[in-house]
């Protein structure tokens, strides 16, 4: 297996990532019923957002937290979700690549999802 090294990689591995969590059980609706998202907007974006990471190519513009805040109001975004999220990530990092940028693929989006859940939280309990 190789690592993930170009933005070709990384459609890859984030397509293969929304094959799995959008029919997941426990959070599948949040991408399907609550966001309803339009893939082909969103996939380039998540493209672009993994690319300014692993790749160190500066594609990416926006503000990753924002857009789950509205998510969160409808229903609370909780532990239990991040972990499911981290954990269909991990496994498909780990089905298809190895090496330093696959390892930093689970790292960062751990320390990403911890920020997040922190922040989805206060945000309910300052209402
Ligand atoms: C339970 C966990 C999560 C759920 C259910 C979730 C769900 C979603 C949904 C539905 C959207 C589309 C929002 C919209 O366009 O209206 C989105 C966007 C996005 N998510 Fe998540 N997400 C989760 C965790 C994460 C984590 C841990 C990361 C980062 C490691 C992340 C990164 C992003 C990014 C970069 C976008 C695109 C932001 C933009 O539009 O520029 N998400 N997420």
């Amino acid at each position: 297996m190789n690592d993930i090294t170009t933005r070709q990689d990384v459609e890859l591995l984030v397509n293969r990532f929304y094959d799995q969590v959008i029919k997941d059980d426990l959070i599948g609706f949040f991408f399907t019923d609550i966001a309803k998202i339009d893939l082909s907007k969103h996939l380039p974006k998540m493209y672009n957002f993994w690319e300014s990471i692993l790749l160190g190519n500066p594609v990416y513009e926006g503000n990753p937290m924002r857009v789950h805040f509205p998510l969160n109001e409808v229903t609370a975004m909780e532990e239990k979700h991040f972990n499911r999220w981290l954990q269909v990530w991990e496994k498909t990092v780990h089905d298809n690549f190895e090496g330093e940028n696959a390892e930093t693929a689970i790292t960062r989006a751990l320390n990403i999802a911890r920020i997040m859940s922190y922040k989805m939280t206060n945000a309910r309990s300052s209402e």
